[in-house]
């Protein structure tokens, strides 16, 4: 005799499978697609073994003016759940996320940010051994025109965040940039930060120096001394490019975008800017996000840049994190991709319209059998 008999057995069956499609699409998801990710090969160099690092970005934190409640939930919770489940998978040693954390910090009151800032130190809680490296955008402090003292310095006290820093780490160097303020014009926060790259540029000049003259010694007394590496280039916006028609990747950008032109420090940076940056880092790799999509660049012919695509499901359907192996002189990237939107609603809609199916079997059998006895 089944345990589970007539009506009563019906409802329980239901909600059991229903709890576990749940929890399955909001929380066990997380697990095997991320366990199909790993980290590329690294070089140890010197007896010290590579830098793990994950980047990730444009996260899009939704505000109070523009997000709906159930759209917040829902990503956030995603959002969430993606990185905790990386962290404990992965465990990178750097996690990096390049700009556009929140999406109204270019106009969030002082009560809207600090709510927003809640859910993101609670989303993006890590251990200690992890450090969290956050870079400007657009979002958090406005377009070029946008962006004032008052919103960038709420950034950087949170972050504990400078508009133009090298970070070093085992050996590598990475040179952080607030890209909205590479806008050309000599605003003040502009001129600022190019003042504070020239800075950085020449410290590097001169700890890549091998063994230097009599002159270059005496240029370069008092500087910061820094790994002698070729940096790596981190910001919002990628530097220019003319459009997106030569990305080549599932995670592009739609067809009918790719062709778009790029508008300058709007999509992309200013040529001149970066021709600037260029100059004077000959970065060995540029990381950058903003178009949400993919996308493989070689500027001058020796300098690959990749665009880390958005990390927000809001955004895509298939969002994405990069895994990099990292040491003074290789690197090996390696894309991990979380669980599609459309698999997750997939699987939703298949439940419903087989318990209703089942439901209706049931019933009617239940009917039936009711007619049948005396
Ligand atoms: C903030 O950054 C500076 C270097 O830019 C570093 O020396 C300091 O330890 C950092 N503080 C915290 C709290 O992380
Ligand atoms: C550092 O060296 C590079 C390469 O030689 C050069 O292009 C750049 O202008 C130098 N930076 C500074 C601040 O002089």
């Amino acid at each position: 005799m089944p345990i589970l008999e007539g009506r009563r057995g019906a409802v329980i069956l239901s909600a059991l499978s229903i709890i576990s499609v749940f929890v399955f699409c909001e929380y066990i998801i997380y697990y095997p697609t991320i366990l199909q990710c790993h980290w590329p090969r690294g070089h140890e160099e010197d007896g010290v073994p590579a830098l793990r690092v994950l980047f990730l970005a444009d996260t899009h934190l939704l505000g109070a003016i523009r997000g709906h409640w159930f759209d917040k939930l829902r990503r956030e919770w995603q959002m969430e759940r993606a990185f905790q489940t990386a962290l404990w998978l992965l465990q990178p040693e750097i996690v990096f996320i390049l700009g556009d954390i929140f999406d109204e910090g270019k106009w969030s009151s002082r009560q809207d940010w600090k709510h927003d800032v809640q859910r993101f130190l609670r989303m993006f809680r890590h251990p200690g051994d992890t450090e969290l490296i956050v870079l400007v955008g657009n979002h958090d402090v406005g377009f070029h025109y946008e962006m004032n003292r008052y919103k960038l310095d709420r950034f950087e006290r949170l972050f504990n965040y400078t508009s133009a820093k090298i970070l070093s780490r085992k050996g590598v160097n990475f040179v952080l940039v607030n890209s909205v303020a590479m806008q050309g014009d000599g605003c003040s926060i502009c001129q600022a930060v190019e003042d504070q790259l020239l800075r950085l540029s020449q410290d590097l000049n001169c700890s890549l120096q091998g063994l230097p003259s009599y002159a270059v010694r005496e240029q370069c007394r008092g500087r910061r001394s820094l790994p002698p590496s070729a940096p790596i280039l981190l910001q919002h916006y990628p530097l220019y490019r003319v459009s997106d028609a030569s990305c080549s990747g599932k995670d592009v950008a739609p067809p009918e975008e790719r062709h778009l032109l790029f508008k300058e420090r709007y999509d992309v940076l200013s040529r001149e800017a970066s021709k600037k940056l260029l100059r004077w880092f000959h970065p060995r790799l540029i990381l950058s996000g903003h178009t949400h999509s993919a996308c493989e660049v070689l500027h001058e012919q020796k300098y690959p840049e990749i665009s880390v695509p958005s990390f927000s499901w809001r955004n895509r359907n298939d969002p994405s994190f990069i895994l990099g192996t990292i040491s003074p002189r290789h690197f090996a990237l390696h894309k991990c991709f979380l669980p599609e939107e459309s698999t997750v609603i997939g699987v939703y809609c298949a439940t419903s319209i087989t318990l209703a199916l089942v439901l209706a079997v049931h019933s009617h059998s239940l009917r039936a059998g009711k007619l049948k006895s005396p």
